[in-house]
């Protein structure tokens, strides 16, 4: 396979060159720097790393036609970082640079990493250019949020290198190579629940929540590269979700992944408890409704005009996690939960988490703030992961994948 890592201005030194190594375990990688980029990094540590050399200019090697030929034959383009400035330029269609000209003659997958202040990444200009991109088929990827250069903190930092790389050979149909990703969970099997459960009201109606699936699904596909027989419990996904999970059953013989699909509470648990009989992690990342309708007609409900709502009797659905943390379905089943808060006048996000993880006995229950644009149908997450007794055990923030592997991490701690 032929990548080709284009390398724009800004971000640390470090992350470039990993992100070139991580790609160079995949297939054969050519650095494009922008000339800005080899202020930062030289041109001798991009051709040590890929083994191949590295240019700038239109003008290198014009017989070869270079500009053209490098972006025609690319299997994969990467830009990472991508500056604000570097996404205007691509917007704008110019060609005054050799990454530039490749992107044009490139029909491959292309992914950018942006990297910016959270400012420049917040405004309008650089929005509507992301928005353009993506339009256009260019895979942009989510900015992860912590430390920037100098002492700002915030979205726009570039994603770890290996989370870059694993995202984009996805679109290739590639997974990460052994030697970088960890196969931690080889012979284990996962069950994870993702979206977010519908209750009928009658045929054409439902109760329902804004989950989209995609830290489910994360969680689903982080487990399956690190080796795990994974059952994914999948409630009514956003449509782009699905499309992600049969990306990943395409990639058959490579990631065990198989999906059931749900729609109501009722469904997904006995889906869950099914699959966790025989697991030795059950992950409930749904959003599970509370409650449902104690009665659902088979014929739609008709307004009578002038008589206001009929009134809708609910009823308390079972606490799936709470149940698989009580029974344990196989001794030393480990057990983990998702909190979603949004924090309230009798306490923060995190009191709510502690409070739910003490009532619900799971072994590991990773808080998230979500409304206000946070959470649901983001690209990024930020969680706190407590034990069973509302301990903090660990924290992570940025792409949902990130996340996904930070919970995994801490569950391979408490494997048997
Ligand atoms: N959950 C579950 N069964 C339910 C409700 C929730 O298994 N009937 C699980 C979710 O999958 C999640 C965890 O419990 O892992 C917390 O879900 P959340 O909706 O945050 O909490 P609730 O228990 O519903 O409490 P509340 O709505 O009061 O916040």
């Amino acid at each position: 396979m032929r990548i080709l890592l284009g390398v724009t201005g800004g971000s640390p030194r470090t992350r470039r060159s990993s992100c070139c190594a991580c790609c160079a375990s995949r297939g054969a990688v050519r650095v494009i720097p922008t000339s800005a980029a080899l202020e930062f990094v030289g041109a001798p540590t991009f051709e040590a790393l890929s083994g191949e050399p590295v240019s700038t200019e239109v003008f290198d090697d014009v017989p070869g036609v270079q500009h053209v030929a490098l972006g025609k034959g690319a299997d994969l383009v990467i830009v990472a970082p991508a500056t604000a400035d570097f996404m205007a330029r691509a917007v704008a269609g110019l060609a005054d640079d050799l990454l530039t000209t490749t992107l044009l003659a490139a029909r491959c997958p292309v992914v950018f990493a942006p990297a910016m202040h959270t400012e420049m990444w917040d405004h309008p200009a650089t929005r509507s250019n992301v928005a353009t991109l993506r339009e256009r088929g260019v895979h942009v990827i989510e900015p992860a949020s912590g430390r920037l250069t100098g002492t700002d903190t915030g979205p726009g930092r570039l994603p770890e290198p290996v989370d870059i790389a694993r995202e984009a050979l996805a679109l290739v149909d590639a997974p990460l190579a052994g030697s970088v990703e960890t196969q931690d969970l080889t012979g284990r099997r996962v069950v994870v629940s993702a979206g977010g459960t519908r209750e009928p009201i009658d045929p054409v109606r439902f109760i329902g929540n804004r989950s989209s699936g995609r830290q489910g699904v994360a969680l689903a596909q982080a487990a399956a590269a690190r080796g795990a027989d994974v059952t994914l419990v999948a409630a009514n996904l956003a449509q782009d979700v699905t499309d992600q999970v049969e990306s990943v059953r395409g990639a058959a013989g490579r990631l065990a992944c198989s999906v059931v699909r749900v729609e109501s509470t009722a469904e997904l648990r006995s889906a869950v408890r099914a699959a966790g009989a025989a697991a030795d992690v059950v992950v409930m990342a749904a959003a599970v409704a509370d409650f449902r309708p104690a009665a659902t007609p088979g014929a739609k409900i008709k307004k009578v005009p002038g008589q206001g709502p009929a009134p809708i009797e609910l009823l308390e659905n079972p606490d799936i996690l709470a149940e698989l943390a009580h029974e344990r379905l196989r001794p030393g089943q480990v057990v983990v939960g998702f909190a979603a808060e949004t924090g309230d006048a009798s306490g923060s996000v995190l009191d709510h988490g502690r409070t739910k993880a003490r009532r619900k006995g799971a072994d590991l229950i990773a808080v998230n703030a979500v409304g206000s644009g946070r959470g649901f149908g983001t690209d990024s997450n930020e969680v706190t992961l407590l034990d069973g007794t509302g301990e903090v055990v660990g924290a992570a923030s940025g792409t949902k994948r990130a996340v996904a592997d930070a919970v995994w991490d801490a569950v391979v701690k408490l494997l048997p």
